[in-house]
């Protein structure tokens, strides 16, 4: 029932008009599912140019006497809105807090998950330490195949075709037998190649991987690794020899060590020397220690690299690496050095 006012218009705000306004904003509220979605609401069903905002803007035409009561009832529909608000939002903002939390969690308690930072094998590390010990002195490195030709493994060297080395029971011979291929025993071939590779004088180490038919146990590996060295030039001796050694068993073993010399012999040198280091500090107490053979370059060598033994002469030596590092680090074990174990690996550093 329209009241009129004075000049006999009725009152354009009804209580109706403003509980239907009201029920529309809360049912909005209700069904907004985040913060963001009921300001939203707010803005359309309270805001400027809302339904609720046009019914408001007719207070002006309300008559006088119905005013206060118009205003009254306007005011508890906005409070009932706001009221509404207030508590929706509330509600989705604790809501929202809770989800945001559940999401950040952290279980502290749970391991973590450690990348371990790969390193080089020990052995590797010594290669490459062993060979900047010779490039400190102005040599180079060589290089050569690990499937080698006999010629250059045991021919060129001096081993006569019946020598016990090359029997099947020492070396891996590679299939068919007429190709003469093998796994080379050591790293001696490279001093072949080096001389036909290169100009003299020749100043090399070549660190590499060697193949036996060993079995595998604590003192022997069928796969292992040496070091070669050969120096040819005018006028070396075997002071030359002895001096390099030394110096090579001091950056090795400590300034303390020492090397000795013991005749032997080797097919491509003349003299051949079987080297020794003084360990002062080995587990069971001081002593000398076989580490490699060593000599004066035979001269039928260079003439099977085409040089003229007469004008150029030189050493060369040749050592096991694995035995380098088991004298370095007191190691008994040779199996713990190609058995890939990273508990092995880690006393050598480089891993966490
Ligand atoms: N090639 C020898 C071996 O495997 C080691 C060797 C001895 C190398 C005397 C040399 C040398 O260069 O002069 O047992």
């Amino acid at each position: 029932m329209n009241e009129t006012n004075s000049s006999g218009e009725p009152n354009p705000i009804t209580q109706e008009a403003a509980d239907v306004a009201v029920a529309a904003a809360l049912a909005a509220f209700a069904a907004a599912t985040t913060v963001a979605e009921l300001k939203l609401a707010r803005g359309e069903h309270s805001g400027e140019g809302s339904a609720f905002a046009r019914l408001n803007a007719l207070m002006r035409q309300v008559p006088k006497e119905q005013k206060a009561e118009t205003g009254k009832f306007m005011g508890q529909a906005r409070g009932r809105i706001e009221g509404s608000y207030k508590q929706r939002e509330a509600e989705l903002a604790e809501a929202e807090a809770a989800a945001r939390l559940l999401e950040e969690t952290v279980d502290v308690t749970e391991a973590p998950i450690r990348r371990i930072p790969g390193s080089r094998h020990p052995l590797t590390q010594l290669q490459d330490e062993i060979g900047d010990v010779f490039i400190g002195m102005g040599w180079e490195i060589a290089d050569g195949p690990e499937l080698e030709h006999e010629w250059f493994n045991f021919d060129a060297l001096g081993f006569d075709p019946d020598h016990p080395a090359r029997a099947m029971q020492d070396t891996f011979f590679v299939d068919p037998p007429e190709r003469h291929l093998l796994m080379r025993t050591h790293t001696s071939p490279v001093q072949v190649r080096s001389l036909l590779d290169r100009d003299l004088p020749v100043y090399v180490v070549c660190p590499g991987r060697t193949f036996r038919t060993d079995e595998l146990d604590a003192t022997h590996t069928p796969v292992f690794s040496q070091v070669e060295g050969l120096a040819i030039d005018r006028g070396l001796t075997m002071a030359h020899l002895r001096g390099t050694l030394e110096h090579f068993a001091r950056q090795m073993f400590g300034e303390e060590a020492k090397i000795r010399l013991r005749p032997n012999f080797f097919p491509f040198t003349e003299p051949s020397a079987e080297m020794d280091v003084w360990q002062p500090h080995a587990k069971g107490g001081a002593r000398w220690v076989e580490w490699g053979g060593c000599g004066m370059v035979d001269p039928n060598v260079l003439l099977a690299a085409g040089i003229d033994p007469d004008e150029y002469q030189g050493f060369a030596f040749g050592m096991g690496i694995e035995r380098t590092l088991q004298f370095r680090h007191d190691l008994n074990d040779m199996r713990d050095m190609v058995e890939g174990d990273v508990r092995f690996n880690k006393q050598f550093g480089g891993l966490v």
